[in-house]
């Protein structure tokens, strides 16, 4: 693991580019792009075919972009079988995993597989699931991620009624004591980053407002930064 999700700030906005909306046929250079744009993370969608009804990248694809890239890979598991596919994707340089919590497998045991491999973990939970199927996990985990669209595919609109949940999570983790991130996925842009911040959201997943913003990514990231002053612990 080359990247500690631990040392951010959770004052600050972090911006994770969903690979998923970029160019496939030039994926080197869709990763440098936003590198170079100021992101923090990149989000790398794990879909099975099975969890949800599309597919996307391997272990494979995962290697051959670490190769190009410095940063931390932030790895969004929607597989119905997590333990499986752990050990593949942190040898191919995943520094963090979120899994569902609808996923097989009991998953205490799976936050301690991903540790003992030597990432951070993280957990996550469809629009239809609430907050308290978490409430075990919480403690254990580095990451929380808030699902704003059913999961499987990029391009859906904001689901803002997941709002609420984020804040109850957010509430949760403030009760136990646990410095964990919360992260929001799907529909995120610059119209939909201030409630989520409000909410205390402070990781942001963009799929399609940043890899295809039409004045580019700097200005995509900029835009999502701008809900920094929204977060709770902003001065
Ligand atoms: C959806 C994925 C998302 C997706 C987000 O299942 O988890 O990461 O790529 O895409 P946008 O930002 O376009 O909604
Ligand atoms: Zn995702």
């Amino acid at each position: 693991m080359q990247h500690d999700i631990r040392n951010f700030s959770k004052e600050k906005i972090l911006v994770s580019p969903s690979l998923l909306a970029a160019d496939f046929s030039s994926l080197a250079a869709e990763v440098r792009r936003v590198e170079e744009a100021g992101c923090e993370l990149l989000h790398l969608d794990i879909m099975d075919g099975h969890f949800v009804p599309n597919l996307t990248m391997g272990p494979a694809l995962i290697g051959a972009l670490r190769k190009h890239s410095n940063l931390l890979f932030d790895v969004h598991f929607m597989i119905t079988d997590p333990m499986r596919y752990i050990e593949p994707f942190v040898k191919a340089g995943a520094d963090h995993i979120t899994f569902h919590i609808e996923a097989d497998g009991d998953p205490v045991k799976t936050i301690e597989a991903i540790h003992a491999a030597g990432c951070t973990a993280g957990i996550t939970l469809k629009p239809g699931t609430p907050a308290a199927a978490l409430e075990k996990v919480l403690p254990l985990v580095e990451m929380v991620l808030v699902m704003t669209v059913e999961p499987g595919f990029g391009g859906q609109s904001f689901r803002a009624d997941q709002l609420p949940k984020a804040k109850e999570i957010y509430e949760m983790l403030r009760k136990i004591g646990s410095p964990a991130l919360i992260e929001a996925d799907g529909g995120v842009a610059e119209a939909t980053a201030p409630g989520l911040a409000e909410a205390g959201v402070s990781v942001l997943v963009a799929g399609t407002s940043v890899f295809r913003h039409p004045a580019g990514a700097p200005a995509a990231i900029a835009e999502l930064r701008k809900a920094e002053r929204f977060l709770p612990g902003h001065a």
